[in-house]
């Protein structure tokens, strides 16, 4: 049976991708440092119950990676410090440069000594905002919509071609790092290799906070009717994200593990856009109605004109490449997505309340 190791696999995107692999018929290890909050609750009710063996350790240090006795088949390096915010406003940026550069590296070398192929989640967040800011909108009552593109945006959304010369967040560029290395891993040691630039993933067991994981928050927010303010870009509301829903994202993820496990794979570092899209994308004021409208309750949301460091107008992926490559769509629209949380929240609200609230 292939083995598939996924590091940050006791966070919200490494934990279903390792039930869904292993319900594929993987054998499946996660190893997390449990750091982020919820993680060790993702540990007892997503990882345990469905079989798949848990090892504590921190991809920084690659003494950890050494001690994982089994032969793997295939590595899916989802540990993160995922938050766009770390580093920005003065803080000290070492904690997320060290994870997720120092420790995506070291999992590329226990890759490449082992000759075993490697998933990459990288982000959307590569994209520099200062370029996504300066294209062309217009405002509508309920949201910005684009305009004019540029170089790489169009209307089928931002491309894997858009220029990367800009400035992206602390967060993005150590993302962008570990991808350019990769790459060189592919190319120098011949190492195959898959990068996914992901878009907002949405779902359940999401543990949203207010710099990552966007509608889970704003969801959660009007579930425990807790304050809520439209930041940035005059704070009416009205900046656009895509989603996409992590199961279909699992389902891209299963069809490149099939590539990647293949007898002789292809794939040496190429990037895929992965989000909703097109078809399924919202403004905040657009999330606020349906999250309304779901848990019955209707917050009164404050308003801050000024930007946050890093914000975004306007993010909607154009998957065309992914689409060609592996013939997949993102199937669930944005209505299910967050219909979808809410009923995992409304589920499961004893053990998440404390993370929430
Ligand atoms: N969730 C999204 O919307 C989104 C969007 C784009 C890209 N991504 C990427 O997907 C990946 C997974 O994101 P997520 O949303 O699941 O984040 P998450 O915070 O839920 O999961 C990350 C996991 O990594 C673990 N971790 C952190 N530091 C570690 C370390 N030093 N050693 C071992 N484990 C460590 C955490 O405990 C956590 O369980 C990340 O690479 C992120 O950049 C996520």
């Amino acid at each position: 049976m292939k083995h598939i190791l996924i590091t940050g696999g006791c966070g919200f995107v490494g934990s279903h991708l390792a039930v869904d692999l292993a319900a594929r018929g993987y054998r499946v290890t996660v190893l997390d440092n449990l750091s982020r909050p919820g993680s060790e609750i993702l540990l007892k009710k997503r990882i345990l119950p469905h079989g798949i063996r848990f090892v504590r350790g921190d991809v920084r240090d690659p003494e950890d990676l050494a001690g994982l006795k089994s032969t793997f088949s295939l590595m899916i390096e989802c540990s993160a410090e995922p938050s766009v915010l770390a580093g920005t406003r003065g803080k000290d940026a070492r904690h997320l440069l060290d994870v997720n550069l120092q420790g995506a590296i070291n999992c590329f070398e226990w890759a490449r000594e082992r000759r075993v192929p490697v998933i990459f989640l990288s982000t959307s967040r590569v994209y520099p905002y200062d370029r996504l800011n300066a294209c062309r909108y217009r405002e509508t009552p309920a949201r910005f919509e684009l305009r004019k593109g540029c170089a790489g945006v169009s209307m089928r959304g931002v491309s894997v071609e858009m220029s990367l010369q800009g400035t992206r967040s602390l967060y993005g560029a150590s993302k962008l790092c570990g991808e350019l290395i990769l790459r060189e891993y592919a190319a120098q040691y011949d190492l195959p290799a898959i990068i996914n630039r992901c878009g907002v993933i949405a779902g359940p067991w999401q543990l949203g906070k207010i710099d990552q994981g966007v509608f889970t928050f704003w969801l959660s927010r009007h579930y425990f009717k807790k304050p809520l303010k439209y930041i940035g870009f005059g704070g009416t509301g009205k900046q656009v994200r895509d989603l996409l829903h992590v199961q279909d994202l699992a389902a891209l993820v299963a069809k490149q593990v099939g590539g990647l496990l293949a007898d002789k794979p292809v794939f040496r570092g190429e990037i895929f856009n992965a989000g909703g899209s097109t078809g399924v994308n919202l403004s905040l004021r657009e999330t606020t109605a349906i999250c309304a409208e779901l848990t019955g309750n209707s917050l009164k949301i404050g308003s801050v004109k000024e930007n946050r460091p890093a914000d975004v107008i306007w993010y909607v992926t154009d998957n065309g490449r992914t689409e060609k490559f592996f013939e997949w769509k993102p199937q669930r629209l944005a209505r299910n997505i967050l219909e979808d949380t809410f009923q995992w929240l409304k589920d499961n609200e004893a053990d998440f309340k404390k993370l929430f609230v």
